[in-house]
């Protein structure tokens, strides 16, 4: 997912613009360039690889208050400087996040009398609004006729040489913020990139084009009339966008989860609180949860706790394959869209489709105002700050913490559960005992870990979909590959695999089948597997146990999937992975 930054105003742009940037980096990216404009030229750097590399190409003793800036993570055309953006031509310079899915169409028109220079579809962007300029002689006019022309996804910042104190701003299923100082507006993809500078902000919504100057910044909407913009407060640290002495964002977002999930369960300390806070929940008698990655194996653990607490039958599936497949969803059900950035593509797509069935939607979100929290029928904020790791922490135990409420709440609405249960839980909440789980030492796990090239988890039932997210942080931030099975099934093939001191993590916090579990850990055991299992209570037969306070059942895998994300963290620190920012991964997946 590619990062922009835009900055008009009193200070040194280029400081700005470039540390923007560096606040975007955990978006992930293979290049980046800024455009800028001194002695009334606009002057463009680019450079592939780290931001760091195009700082190295920039004199940054000029008077310069006035930019866009870029960090470019590559779908059309391979990491380059020639495909880095900003993209030029004659008068228009631009940056682009998303992707415009016309692009060879629109490129086969234009190519009868532009020579491209890059394999982007960026490009196609700048050229084919130039042209319109060029016809229309109004930026605005053109702008909007832009949108005509365009099929696919875009955020985009532009600089107009004939304008040269603005910045123009639009976007289309990609996120863009903009915000003014004391003395500067500016506009970026993400709130960290304006965090040292101010807290409040808008979004800037589909219907809209924002004009930026060092005095202000006007707003208006496709009739060309102005319009206001509801201003947001950013709610969390300032400091959100920094490392705050951790060696990682990640190491410092999973401390962060016993503030997170203390503040939760103070806002949903007691059975009216809970009531009230889902008040807009109706009744429904079948449930579907959509959702990616990490956020998909929350909807597994959702269901399972749903459909044995509240008795009602829960679907799960990857948005990915839910926007393509049949459904079965009347006026009686409800879906639910889990996404830590709320941008992710295919979970939006299954959004905007179900809506059109008439279906009540319901999403649960870390990033305030994003496009599916805003076109949800009902959200619910997970409320975790700003994420910057790419591997999802905090988000998805925050996550957690939501869908164990839910929980409670459709339990105690299908009259599965009583005032008092509810209640009991909500007390179990508030004495959850995460610091004991974060403060045990996973170094000696990370060490039998690093140099394997294959790892096994298994589970059961809720320990199964934790076992999913456990296998899922290893790889994305390690690279060692490793799998997660539902405990029973290993032997249906998979377990030939294991052989001499191959790992095998295992989960046992689900009493109610832990003797499975634990059959199926002597079967691997009997074939040399090296065993180490998150567990409630030590077995010998087990190599590592790593034990964790037993607390009421529905709120184990909260405590359960703690010490995978550190395992995870500590292994893939001493393989010395970018853990902040793996190879290959974006933050969010704005693209399908
Ligand atoms: C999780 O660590 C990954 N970064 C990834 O699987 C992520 O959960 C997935 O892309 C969904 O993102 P979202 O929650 O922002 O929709």
């Amino acid at each position: 997912m590619c990062g922009i930054v835009g900055y008009v105003g009193k200070k040194n742009a280029l400081n700005v613009l470039i540390d923007g940037l560096k606040s975007l980096e955990y978006r992930g990216y293979d290049s980046s360039g800024i455009a800028y404009i001194s002695n009334d030229e606009v002057n463009i750097i680019k450079e592939k690889g780290k931001v760091s590399e195009l700082e190295k190409k920039i004199n940054f003793n000029q008077d310069v208050d006035l930019g866009i800036a870029h960090t470019r993570w590559a779908t059309h055309g391979e990491p380059s400087v020639k495909n880095a953006h900003p993209h030029t031509c004659e008068k228009i310079t631009l940056v682009h996040n998303g992707i415009i899915e016309n692009y060879e169409e629109l490129k086969e028109e234009l190519a009868k009398k532009y020579n491209f220079l890059s394999d982007t579809d960026t490009e196609v962007v700048a050229v084919l609004l130039n042209e319109i300029y060029k016809e229309k002689k109004d930026i605005v006019d053109s702008l909007i006729e832009l949108k005509k022309k365009l099929v696919g996804s875009y955020a985009l910042a532009i600089l107009v040489s004939d304008e040269k104190d603005k910045i123009y701003a639009l976007r289309k299923n990609s996120p863009l913020i903009v915000a003014r100082s004391t003395d500067a507006s500016f506009l970026a993809s993400d709130v960290p990139a304006i965090l040292k500078y101010t807290k409040k902000y808008s979004l800037l919504l589909e219907n809209e084009i924002a004009i930026l100057t060092k005095d202000k910044i006007t707003f208006l909407n496709d009739e060309k009339e102005e319009i206001t913009k509801e201003i947001i407060t950013f709610e969390g640290e300032e400091n959100a966008a920094l490392k705050g002495g951790y060696d990682h964002f990640m190491l410092k977002e999973i401390y962060e989860e016993e503030n997170i999930v203390k503040r939760l369960s103070e806002e949903y300390s007691s059975f009216e609180k809970l009531l009230h806070n889902f008040k807009d929940i109706k009744k429904y008698n079948k449930i579907d949860i959509v959702a990616c990655g990490s956020a998909y194996h929350i909807g597994i653990i959702a269901r399972y706790l749903i459909e044995e607490y509240a008795d009602i039958p829960v679907n799960v599936e990857v948005a990915s394959e839910y926007r393509y497949k049949k459904n079965f969803l009347d006026k009686n059900s409800l879906v639910i869209f889990i996404s830590q950035s709320g941008e992710t593509a295919d979970t939006l797509a299954c959004l905007r489709k179900v809506k059109e069935l008439g279906v009540t939607t319901l999403s649960i979100v870390n990033v305030v105002g994003s496009s599916i929290a805003r076109e949800s029928d009902i959200v619910i904020y997970t409320k975790a700050g700003p994420e910057i790791a790419v591997a999802t922490t905090k988000a998805f135990v925050a996550q957690l913490v939501i869908v164990i409420l839910l929980t409670l709440y459709f339990a105690y609405q299908n009259n599965k559960m009583t005032k008092e249960e509810v209640s009991s839980v909500l007390k179990d909440l508030q004495k959850l005992n995460i610091k004991d789980v974060i403060n045990k030492d996973y170094k000696d796990i990370a060490k039998i870990l690093k140099d394997k090239n294959d790892i096994f988890f298994l589970g059961r039932n809720i320990d199964y979909a934790v076992a999913l997210e456990g296998s899922l942080k290893l790889k994305e931030i390690s690279y060692i590959h490793s799998e997660a099975y539902a405990a029973g099934e290993l032997k249906h093939g998979t377990i030939s695999l294991i052989e001499n001191k191959t790992p095998v993590i295992s989960l046992l916090t689900c009493d109610k089948i832990i003797e499975k579990t634990i059959s199926n850990i002597k079967e691997v055991k009997a074939r040399d597997a090296y065993t180490i299992a998150i567990t409630t209570k030590a077995y010998d037969f087990i190599d590592k146990n790593i034990v964790i306070e037993k607390t009421n059942k529905l709120l184990m895998p909260i405590l359960a999937v703690i010490p995978l994300q550190l395992i995870a963290y500590e292994t893939a620190k001493l393989k010395g992975c970018d853990i902040d920012k793996p190879r290959n991964l974006a933050k969010s997946v704005t693209v399908e």
